[in-house]
Formats: C-alpha cells, structure tokens, sequence
C-alpha cells in the first residue's frame, strides 16, 4: 500500500485539406523577436491615433488610463514569447462596461483599430497590435461582482486574474473550472476569448459549457448584456458563445457569470515513469477506468522536456529518468477511499508492468513541487533561444508519433525536439528549439507539422487558438462554407474591421 497521509515514493526495480498557402517569409512561431515575422500582412484602411483622438480618450479616463510612456507601451506591444513587438502608440485602461462602450463608439466612428488586451498570456500572437492598433488593457476591470453560495456561480469584471478568482472561490470552499500555468498573469477574459483549455479539461470541460452569462460590448460600441446565472436557458440562440474562443474579434468581454464547483478536500498527485509511449497509453487508459469518479488531471511530459527543465530551471523530477513521465491528479472528499482506490490503481500499473517508478504526494508543497515540473516547461523552453511551438489535438493513437516523426525530420537541425502536454485531452505540445531562428527548419516544419496533423483528423490549435499566428492555416481545419460564414458573422458585427484586425481569420 502506499500511504497517502504523507508523501511516498516507490519504484519496481523489475521492472489535408485543400488551401495552398506560400512559403513565404511569415516566419512565425519561434520566440525570438524578429520584427520581419509579421510583414507579410498589410496594415489595414485605418487612421491613425491623432492628438484630437488622444484628448479624447484623455478627457474619458484621464491622464493615468491614458498610457503613452514608451517603457509603458513597450510591454503592452511585446507577447509573452517576446516573439513580435507592435507599434501602438497608445494604450487604454478603461474601468466600466460603459467607458469601453464609450470607447469602441468612437473608434468605430473613427476607423481606428483596437487590440483587446487580458494578461497578455497568449501564445499565438492574438493580443499584441500588430501595427499601430490602439492597446484596450482590461487590467483595471479586475473587481468580483458577485459570488452565488448555493449554485457556485462567480460573477467578476473580464480582467480578473484566474489566480486571484481561485483563490477567492476557495475561501468560499468552491474552485473554478479553469486552470493554467499562466494563471498568475492571464486574465478569465482571456481564457473566455480563447476558450483556454489547461489543466483541469478533463475533469470539468470546456469553458464553454462553464460561463452561463457574459456581457460584451460590440465594435459599435452597444453592450449586450447576456449575465444570465441559470444553469438552464434555452431562450433562442445562446450568443454568449459567439465571444467565447473568437479572440477579441467580434466584441469586448467585459463581465461573466462563471460556474465555479465545491473543491474537493482531498487531493493527491502522483508522477509516474513509463519506459515506453504505450505503456503511458495503457497508464491513461487504466487511470481513466480505475479512477473515473476522482481524476481531476492526466498530464504528460518526455523526458527531453524534463531535460530542458533540468539544464534550464535547475528543476529535476521526483523520480528516477524515464523516456516519459505521467502525472495523475485525484480530488475527493475522503482521503481513505482515495488512498485505496490510487493504491489499487497503482498496484495494478505495477502489477502489468505499464509504470517502473513514482511518487505521491498529499502534502500542499509537495503537490505544487510536483505540478510545477509539468508547469514550468513552457518558461524552460524561453531559455533556448529561438522556438517553434505547436498545439495539436490527435487521436491517442498518433499522440507522440507526431513527436518521433518531428524528431526524424528535423534530426541534428534543432537542439532539441519536446513532447508534453494533456494527455487526458489529446492535446500534445510539440516544441523544436534552436540557438537562433533558422529558416531552414521552419520550413522543414510548417506546413508539414499541420498537414501531417490534419490527415489523422487532428486540430491544428487544440487550445491556444489562432491568433495572428495561424490564420494562414485555419483552411486546413474548416471548410471554405464555414470560413465563408465567420467572414459573414464578422463584417455583421464589425462592419469597419476595428476589433483585433489581423487575427483569426485568414
Ligand atoms: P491575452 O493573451 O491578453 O489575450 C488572448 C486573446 O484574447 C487575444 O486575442 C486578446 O485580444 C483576447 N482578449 C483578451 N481579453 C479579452 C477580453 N476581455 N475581451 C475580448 N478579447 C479579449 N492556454 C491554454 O489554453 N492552456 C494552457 O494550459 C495554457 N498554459 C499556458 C502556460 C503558460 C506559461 C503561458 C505563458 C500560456 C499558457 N496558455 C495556455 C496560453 C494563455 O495563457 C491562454 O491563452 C490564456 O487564456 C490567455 O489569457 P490572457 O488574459 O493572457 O489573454
Ligand atoms: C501548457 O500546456 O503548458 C501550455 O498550453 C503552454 C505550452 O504549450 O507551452
Ligand atoms: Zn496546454
């Protein structure tokens, strides 16, 4: 038996679709800034910021919302991975529904283009202007609304933190259904535009089947209001998923009515070692029968990741060194059933030979010593130099066959080829490093990566969405038809084009 009122290590010694799209030099995905990635878009028909439209957001919010300091706007036009920098001249941090309404009016009026702005997490160039968009910062729009005691349902501005709403659900013994490794910075409008996935997929699912309600104000400034809070509302067509996932270009999310569920007191997290990739599929797939009532995340990584953490972070994992690692996190009420029931599981893995070492932990800090291994590759990658990351959803099947046969193709080209992700989901995380950004190998991957991904049925943005960053490549994943009508739903509601021109859509 392994204990679960303390941490316990153990071990067994034993044991395509049809668009065409040039190579052209859109370089793109790699995280080193490289200010040609982003020329091969032309600016759109907008005016430029002039001072009478400067006074004019200065007489709405005043001079400290009204940000042109250069070291200010320099970081509202960087991406996380510092892979492009916009021009903006300008940067808005309105504090109400109403002065974003008042804002989009007069930049629809205008012609001036607008770059919605969370926490500036994103992974795919959505939220950086890509020329001189004004920056809507919902930074200040950060105050929680409401909290239903009886139902779970947290209603809060768009710019709250998701850490700072998780720990405020906790207090109330509850926890949101969202959960990510950028959840110290990203924003829950954030996660709504881009319909985030993380780390708690499999067990609460997709935020659209989470957010009840949103108000949103449209490019033309009108705010349409649809916070309902009813688990159950079958009134006519359900418009609150037009925003949800649509990255910034159809309104402005401003409030919502998010489904938050009673957090388990017991949890446990065990990191496993599996010598082969069926043996992590069998893994998931005994987890997944042994413990469907308390899984609450089934994650991944290779043993390349683990190394880019450990020659990176100076972060090592808990256990001896395996091709591949999986981490199981249960959540109950009873800690004696849990213990029974991950024993159990974990005697049987070891019994059929599909695990040959792990740990466990119970403990608080060991739970997030544990988690951060799998959290932290993202930031460990950064140190690389150049990157070119992937998102891809694939039938279990072909998961890690993506990783070997990027591996193959790019052979010595790269510095190192990693493999991680949710495996609970589908969604593996393949990223390629190297020194400098190299043309070559770019090529060598796009758009082989995603064909390669399509002809196994797979989506090429499991998670992190399209952005600025794939729209050549949306073709391979939607029909013309379906391509045709969210150009339709577009121009209906943003006739001028002005909500984050340039992204999602080719
Ligand atoms: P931003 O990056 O600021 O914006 C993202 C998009 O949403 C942009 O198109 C922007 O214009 C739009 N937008 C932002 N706020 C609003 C609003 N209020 N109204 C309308 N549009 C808006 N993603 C996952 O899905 N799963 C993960 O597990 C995950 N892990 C991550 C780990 C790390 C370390 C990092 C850096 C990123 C990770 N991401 C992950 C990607 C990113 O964190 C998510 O996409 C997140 O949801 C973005 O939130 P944000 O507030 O930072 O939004
Ligand atoms: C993750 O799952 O860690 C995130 O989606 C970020 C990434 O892909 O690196
Ligand atoms: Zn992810």
């Amino acid at each position: 038996m392994f204990p679960l009122t303390s941490s316990y290590n153990f071990i067994k010694r034993s044991v395509v679709g049809q668009c065409a799209f040039q190579k052209t030099k859109f370089f793109i995905q790699h995280f080193k800034f490289q200010q040609s990635t982003f020329s091969s878009t032309n600016r759109g028909n907008f005016k430029t910021a002039t001072s009478k439209d400067v006074d004019f957001f200065l007489s709405l919010l005043g001079k400290s919302r009204t940000i042109q300091d250069v070291d200010e706007l320099k970081v509202h036009n960087t991406d996380w991975l510092k892979s492009h920098q916009g021009k903006s001249p300008l940067v808005l941090r309105p504090k109400t529904t109403e002065e974003i309404s008042e804002i989009l009016q007069y930049c629809n009026k205008e012609k001036l283009a607008v770059c919605p702005q969370g926490g500036n997490t994103g992974l795919v160039g959505g939220s950086i202007p890509i020329y001189d968009e004004i920056v809507l910062s919902m930074n200040l729009m950060n105050e929680i609304l409401h909290f239903d005691e009886n139902t779970g349902v947290l209603q809060c501005q768009s710019g709250c933190i998701l850490e700072s709403l998780e720990s405020y659900a906790n207090e109330k013994n509850f926890t949101v259904p969202v959960d990510l490794g950028a959840k110290g910075s990203c924003q829950i409008g954030g996660n709504l535009s881009t319909n985030a996935g993380g780390l708690r997929f499999v067990k609460y699912g997709s935020l659209h089947g989470n957010v009840l309600g949103l108000k949103a104000v449209c490019a033309n400034g009108e705010i349409l209001d649809c916070m309902n809070t009813m688990r159950k509302n079958n009134t006519g067509y359900d418009l609150k998923h037009m925003f949800i996932g649509s990255e910034g270009t159809l309104g402005i999310i401003t409030e919502a009515a998010i489904l938050c569920y009673p957090k388990s007191s017991q949890t446990a997290v065990a990191f496993l070692g599996c010598n082969t990739f069926e043996q992590v599929l069998k893994t998931a797939q005994i987890v997944r029968r042994q413990l469907p009532e308390l899984l609450s995340s089934l994650e991944m990584l290779d043993n390349e990741a683990a190394d880019t953490l450990r020659d990176n972070l100076k972060l090592t994992v808990p256990i001896s060194k395996h091709p591949f690692y999986v981490l199981v996190e249960i959540s109950g009420s009873d800690s004696e059933y849990n213990e029974k029931k991950l024993n159990e599981c974990l005697n049987l893995l070891m019994e059929e030979n599909h695990i040959s070492d792990g740990t466990i932990a119970t403990d608080s800090t060991r739970m997030k010593a544990l988690w951060s291994v799998r959290e932290r590759i993202t930031e460990a990658l950064l140190h690389e130099g150049c990157g070119y990351k992937y998102d891809i959803s694939l039938p279990l099947k072909h998961f890690y066959n993506l990783v070997k046969v990027m591996r193959r193709r790019l052979g010595t080209k790269v510095t190192r080829c990693v493999g991680y992700g949710h495996l609970g989901d589908g969604n593996v995380h393949f990223n390629a490093t190297t020194k400098e950004f190299d043309l070559e190998v770019l090529n060598l991957i796009e758009p082989f990566i995603y064909e390669w991904t399509v002809q196994r049925k797979g989506s090429i943005s499991a998670e992190h969405g399209i952005g600025y960053k794939k729209t050549k490549y949306l073709c391979l994943n939607q029909t013309d038809a379906a391509i045709g009508l969210m150009k339709s739903l577009k121009r209906l509601m943003d006739p001028n084009g002005i909500l984050n021109p340039y992204k999602v859509l080719p």
